[in-house]
């Protein structure tokens, strides 16, 4: 009998984000045990050996931003910890990040144990926790420095919209970004300006407009583009790395490429959604179909917006490639049917990602099969400090793997989904690169199109502080960058009187 925990892929192409290579992958007990050529030399008793000839062997991908069963805008998103880490590994995701959110006020140490506990039991997958800032105190501070220094969290998000809930201010966001540096986490960002959103809403909604379009036309591009460059502005003054998350416009994409070639150390996420579709969807007669596609930022309308932001992917000017997966059944969307400020905000892409990342990516010309793995899988392991355990196939890493097959294709609908939602944003889109294997923990979790996982399978995974890839060229500033004072004699002369 072949033990579940001895695998041998033979004769695959090894695809990492700096090079690939002919050779075998031997895993034991959830590790990689040996990558190379002709591995075991037959001596294969007590192990299976997976045919990987013509297919690549890549690390498994990593989903930056999830939102499973979410309460949100009256509802929860439909996709709980199991539907949706299963859906995961069926689309070649070993690893997801969601995100624990306190209410103002709350105790973010209780907000991160509530997702815990939500999670753990259900998970089929590896995950981790980002942990949201939504007001600021001195317990806030104290708490982030204990979740960084026994959860393992290394990353706090703040959100610049959804003003009365979650919105902070440009203090707020100040002392968050100080304090990220501090401890050493990166700081995320929701960048939009929530006051002109809240006013563009009253705005539109008193010209008679309603529906899912209305979403688009409250938060044009330049809402995204000001939130995105006033958040580098603050934390490049504090010297805090900054991630920003679901880069949906051109405009706000270029701001973050323009930082980077200033030196200044901040990352962009571009969606699944946001490099494969557009925001023409709004103005679809079908309001269910309109909703469907209601997420913040909002899909933009010029259709140009998927191609220049998986250009500028592919180039490194965007890091990686998430999905912001937060589903909303139809009757959940209609809670906004007379009111698209209602409408609870969220789409989907978890299962999806990597086919979509491949067709519109690698299929396309634009990227090579490396690039492919780091905006998939490498980038956010190394921005989240977990490399080379995850994203990278080596002697020692984890073995989440997934054997893929770069010619074949599949046709994308809700009908043969695994995700719980009832719409999928690329129905009908055909995609070239199919997982044929998922291999999450060392263990064979999906094969042939057929998932074999249960609840709890997966993993919460700690992320160390002070992330080499984000804070040596801190680090190194701190040191030789310093504004020092003007050595000079004091003033002697005459100061005037003010008058009381
Ligand atoms: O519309 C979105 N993006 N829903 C999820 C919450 C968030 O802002 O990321
Ligand atoms: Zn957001
Ligand atoms: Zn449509
Ligand atoms: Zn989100």
């Amino acid at each position: 009998m072949a033990s579940q925990d001895k695998i041998l892929i033979k004769g695959g192409k090894v695809v990492n984000d700096d090079f690939s290579v002919y050779a075998d992958v031997y895993i034991e007990d959830g590790v990689v045990k040996e990558v190379g050529a002709n591995l075991l030399r037959g001596r294969t008793e007590g192990v299976r050996v997976i045919d990987a000839a013509s297919k690549l062997v890549m690390p498994g991908g990593i989903d930056t931003h999830t939102h499973f069963q979410f309460p949100f805008m009256g509802s929860q998103s439909i996709d709980d910890f199991y539907r949706g880490t299963k859906a995961a590994l069926a689309g070649g995701t070993t690893m997801i990040m969601d995100f624990a959110i306190p209410q103002k006020g709350q105790s973010l140490i209780e907000a991160y144990k509530t997702w815990r506990g939500w999670a753990d039991p259900k998970v089929c997958c590896d995950y981790a926790l980002h942990v949201a800032v939504t007001w600021w105190s001195d317990q806030v501070k104290e708490e982030m420095g204990v979740l960084t220094q026994k959860e393992g969290v290394n990353s706090f998000k703040v959100f610049m919209a959804y003003k009365g809930t979650y919105m902070v201010n440009d203090i707020e966001m100040l002392h968050t970004f100080t304090r990220c540096k501090e401890v050493g986490a990166i700081g995320m960002v929701h960048a939009e300006n929530g006051d002109l959103i809240s006013e563009g809403a009253k705005r539109i909604l008193a010209l008679g407009i309603t529906g899912p379009e209305g979403h688009e036309l409250c938060r044009p591009e330049e809402v995204e583009a000001e939130a995105t460059q006033r958040s580098i502005t603050i934390a490049n003054s504090v010297s805090c790395p900054l991630f920003v998350v679901h880069v949906m416009s051109k405009s706000s994409a270029t701001i973050i490429a323009n930082a980077r070639r200033e030196g200044k150390v901040v990352f962009g996420e571009p969606l699944a959604a946001g490099l494969a579709t557009d925001g023409t969807h709004y103005w679809n007669k079908d309001w269910a179909h309109a909703a469907h596609h209601v997420m913040g930022p909002p899909l933009r309308p010029d259709p140009s917006t998927p191609d220049f932001l998986m250009k500028m992917l592919a180039n490194d000017d965007l890091s990686l490639a998430a999905t912001d997966n937060c589903t909303f059944s139809t009757c959940q969307k209609a809670l906004g049917k007379d009111d698209f400020t209602k409408i609870p905000s969220g789409l989907n892409g978890v299962e999806d990602r990597m086919s979509v990342v491949w067709e519109k990516g690698v299929h396309s010309g634009t990227m090579d099969e490396n690039r492919f793995v780091a905006v998939t899988s490498t980038a956010a392991a190394k921005i989240f400090n977990l490399y080379p355990r995850k994203g990278r196939i080596a002697k020692g890493s984890d073995a989440d793997i997934i054997i893929w097959d770069p010619v074949a294709t599949r046709t994308i609908s809700a009908k043969t989904h695994h995700q719980a939602v009832n719409f999928n944003v690329f129905e009908g889109m055909v995609c070239h690169g199919v997982p044929v294997f998922t291999i999450s923990r060392g263990k064979v979790v999906y094969e042939g199109g057929v998932l074999n996982v249960e609840a709890g399978h997966g993993k919460y995974i700690g992320r160390p502080p002070f992330a080499d890839y984000v804070y040596k060229r801190i680090y190194q500033r701190d040191e030789v960058c310093q504004p020092v004072a003007v050595k000079r004699e004091p003033y002697k002369g005459e100061v005037v009187k003010m008058k009381t």
